[in-house]
């Protein structure tokens, strides 16, 4: 049976109760005989900070990169409001992405049946959807140089961010896009800037050179990003693959995330580039929302997101595409019996926790396996 090493970094908030429910899902697949897992936990965010003074340990991070992948939670919270901005929680989960180098974030949206009537969107717009926001993850205004905030000789203070991107960096995320459509609707849509910006303007020459010369057969299209936005909500269904830049890829996912019920089913995966010798990739699967900490600690959450990036880890990073489709049929099949957590319920529905969910998706899994 196939072995693979789990690196678990709960994080805060509700991310410690969502990745418990991960947890009993793993050790089901062990049991069936799927694939083993060896699985350690570390500290991230700010569970980290409280432990080590910084958002990740250089042990942890050790970790994370001798690992087959990464399972992250959530990190942030009111709690650590006030720490240095270099230690904030969010700047462990930034260290990950940029040390393991995952440049490539897939974050699908997609609307089970059972969820149609969730979301804040009449049925009719988001029924049967199923897209792909592949947001760029290492480059950008996230990480450009200078950032900084300096005091002027006037007394006035001046906040810089810079939005930077290079030939490869853009080329590298298109054919990401470009090999995700090919295997889906064969349709790209890249998003962009380019009326006021000049890295769209980059950004749209290379991922349009890209597409003539290497996917003449995949249709592609360009939405300036703030009509994207306004698309995704109008007529999400027009899109198979949007790819787009780390900054504009955060709002438009979210925006997508609303399309499905809510932020608490959206999973994402986020992807180095295959090692030259093994062809594995470094990766780190995270749910996209966030530590939801107005929630955490009370078993309320919604831990979807969670188990469905789980789901991802299977079929991307250790090509268990049998034991993935298990999962995300766990997942419809619970969904369709009508079990919710609150997130997700009607109004005066009732909702069930979090272990509730979790118990509910590893029961469909035995009744499937
Ligand atoms: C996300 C999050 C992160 C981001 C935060 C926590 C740094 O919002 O993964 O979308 O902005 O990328
Ligand atoms: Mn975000």
């Amino acid at each position: 049976m196939a072995s693979f090493n789990l690196l678990l970094l709960p994080g805060d908030g509700i991310g410690p109760e969502v990745m418990t429910e991960v947890k009993k899902v793993a050790d089901f697949l062990g049991q069936a005989g799927l694939a083993r897992f060896e699985t350690e936990t570390d500290l991230v965010g700010g569970a980290a900070f409280d432990a080590h003074g910084k958002a990740i340990s250089e042990d942890a991070m050790k970790r994370a990169l001798a690992a087959d992948a990464v399972l992250f939670g959530a990190v942030g919270g009111p709690k650590w409001a006030k720490v240095p901005y270099e230690h904030r929680p969010e700047a462990g989960l930034l260290r990950l992405r940029k040390d393991l180098q995952l440049f490539a974030n897939l974050r699908p949206a997609v609307c089970y049946p059972a969820l149609a009537d969730s979301s804040s969107l009449k049925r009719e717009i988001i029924e049967g959807l199923d897209i792909m926001i592949v947001r760029e993850l290492t480059g950008g205004v996230y990480f450009g140089e200078p950032k900084e905030i300096v005091t002027l000789e006037n007394g006035e203070k001046r906040a810089v961010d810079t939005q930077v991107y290079t030939t490869h960096e853009i080329e590298r995320i298109a054919r990401v896009a470009f090999d995700l459509a090919k295997v889906r609707r064969n349709k790209v849509t890249s998003s962009e800037k380019h009326n006021v910006m000049r890295s769209g303007v980059l950004w749209k020459e290379v991922v349009s050179k890209i597409g003539a010369s290497e996917y003449p057969d995949v249709e592609l299209d360009h939405h300036l990003a703030d009509a994207c936005g306004m698309q995704l909500v109008r007529w999400p269904k027009q899109y198979d693959v949007i790819v787009c830049d780390n900054l504009f890829g955060d709002m438009l996912s979210d925006i997508a995330a609303m399309l499905t019920g809510s932020l608490g089913m959206l999973p994402s995966a986020s992807l180095g580039a295959p090692d030259e010798k093994t062809g594995q990739r470094k990766a780190l699967y995270e749910p996209v929302h966030g530590s939801a900490p107005d929630i955490a600690g009370q078993g309320l959450a919604n831990p979807i997101a969670m188990i469905g990036s789980f789901g991802m880890c299977l079929r991307y990073s250790f090509g268990l595409v049998q034991a993935a489709d298990l999962v995300e049929r766990a997942i419809a099949d619970v969904l369709a019996s009508g079990t919710r957590t609150r997130d997700i319920a009607d109004k005066g529905g009732n909702a069930v926790g979090t272990k509730e969910m979790g118990d509910a998706i590893v029961g469909a899994l035995k009744r499937l396996a």
